[in-house]
């Protein structure tokens, strides 16, 4: 069976979905091609921190009511230090800016009923994906549903389906360039229907390990803590995860701290990752697929945000204007912003986690390093300016 689409878009993650809902509004068509039913993709609890230019980008895309409504506006974060625990006025030190505490499954929710409302097409449990032709000016990809083979047409192909995609794994290997760095550690997070700890998140770094205390609503609490590699999901109790992450907090944090048993808990390893280029031919990388950041800074969905949006109007900008400028530029552009999160994502990580290998100087200059922040505003301001997102 053959069909014909303007964009074709592997991966029905929230880059995928959001391209599509996107380039249908300006007119474009689209087809996304998801392997996993649209229960699997929400069954899978990520971070929940958006920075105001994603925000903005759901709005563009008729999306925002229900984060508008349910989304906090978050001005601030504290960064405790054993006992001690400082704000970061994000605010003050961004002439205004914020971020919004929405978690990923909801929006990614939002991002499936809009698609369908406007009848787009969103196609699950499609397997064996490939792509052909990237090089021509008739890119084409194939996949298979029961016994049948489908083929779609194409003007471009977009790759947005995560670290795990095939989409990447296109590209020859004597064209991409890989650069990867694996953290010796993971993060052990909990979701609990109880109060949270705190109105703001507190990053915690402690002699025990880093913690983190988030949230998804005034009911509903994610907490995090770094664990060694080897650690599994069963070696925690819920007791034993609360135990040791109170031992990572202030004191005023730990003693005020709801416990109750997880609704969900899981293990995430720390990695930083970047595929270049991010075009090759007539397909073009985004989200997951291009780069994977620590969680520590928060910038996974939001370095997504970026490459949609230069890919949305590079898009429109063909298809309105015939000019593909946007297009010849996507990867150069792209990049520039991802190495920028991808360094605030691994100095975030250093400057709070414990590492199995550091050496004396390594703490020393850790210590320095936090002492330093909050005794400049100029650090305040860097700080800032890269937590609630750089400029697209
Ligand atoms: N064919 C079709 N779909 C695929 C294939 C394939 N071969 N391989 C993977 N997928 C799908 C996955 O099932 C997933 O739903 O692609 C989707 C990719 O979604 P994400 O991994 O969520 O990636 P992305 O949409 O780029 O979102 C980035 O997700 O992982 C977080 O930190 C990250 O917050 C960031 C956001
Ligand atoms: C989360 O709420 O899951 C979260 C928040 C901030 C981070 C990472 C994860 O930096």
């Amino acid at each position: 069976m053959n069909t014909k689409t303007q964009v074709g878009i592997i991966g029905g993650g929230p880059s995928g979905l959001m391209l599509s809902q996107l380039l249908h509004l300006k007119g474009i068509d689209n087809i996304v091609l998801e392997k996993h039913s649209r229960e699997y993709v929400l069954g899978r609890i990520r971070a929940g921190v958006l920075e105001h230019g994603f925000a903005e980008l759901m709005r563009e895309a008729q999306c925002g009511e229900r984060m508008d409504a349910e989304g906090e506006i978050h001005e601030g974060f504290y960064v405790a230090e054993g006992n001690k625990k400082r704000r970061v006025d994000l605010a003050a030190h961004t002439g205004g800016n914020s971020v919004v505490v929405y978690g990923q499954t909801e929006l990614t929710r939002d991002l499936y009923e809009a698609r369908a409302k406007l009848n787009g097409k969103v196609i699950h449990n499609v397997e064996d994906v490939k792509l052909h032709d990237l090089k021509s000016d008739a890119p084409h990809i194939t996949y298979r549903s029961g016994d049948d083979v489908i083929r779609i047409d194409c003007d471009y192909i977009i790759g947005a389906d995560g670290f795990h995609g095939v989409s990447r794994k296109s590209i020859p290997s004597d064209v991409l360039r890989e650069y990867e760095k694996v953290y010796p550690f993971g993060w052990l997070g909990v979701l609990s229907r109880t109060k949270p700890v705190s109105p703001e998140l507190v990053y915690a770094k402690s002699d025990r390990g880093f913690a983190l205390c988030s949230l998804r609503s005034q009911v509903l609490s994610r907490y995090y803590i770094q664990v060694p590699l080897t650690d599994s999901v069963e070696d925690w109790s819920d007791d034993a995860f609360w135990d040791e992450l109170k031992k990572r907090l202030p004191d005023d944090v730990a003693n005020a701290l709801e416990t109750g048993p997880s609704i969900e808990k899981s293990i995430a390893p720390l990695r930083s990752f970047v595929a270049e280029p991010m075009r090759y031919g007539n397909m073009f990388l985004a989200g997951d697929a291009a780069h994977i950041v620590p969680p520590t800074g928060a910038r996974g969905l939001n370095s997504a945000a970026s490459d949609i949006y230069y890919l949305y109007h590079a898009l429109v900008d063909h298809y309105e204007k015939g000019d593909d400028t946007g297009l010849d530029n996507y990867s150069e552009k792209a990049l520039a912003r991802i190495w920028k999160a991808q360094r605030f994502s691994w100095w975030m990580t250093t400057l709070l986690h414990t590492f199995p290998d550091s050496i004396a100087y390594d703490q020393k200059l850790q210590q320095t390093d936090l002492q330093y922040l909050f005794s400049s505003e100029a650090a305040l301001t860097s700080l800032a300016e890269n937590y609630v997102g750089l400029p697209f």
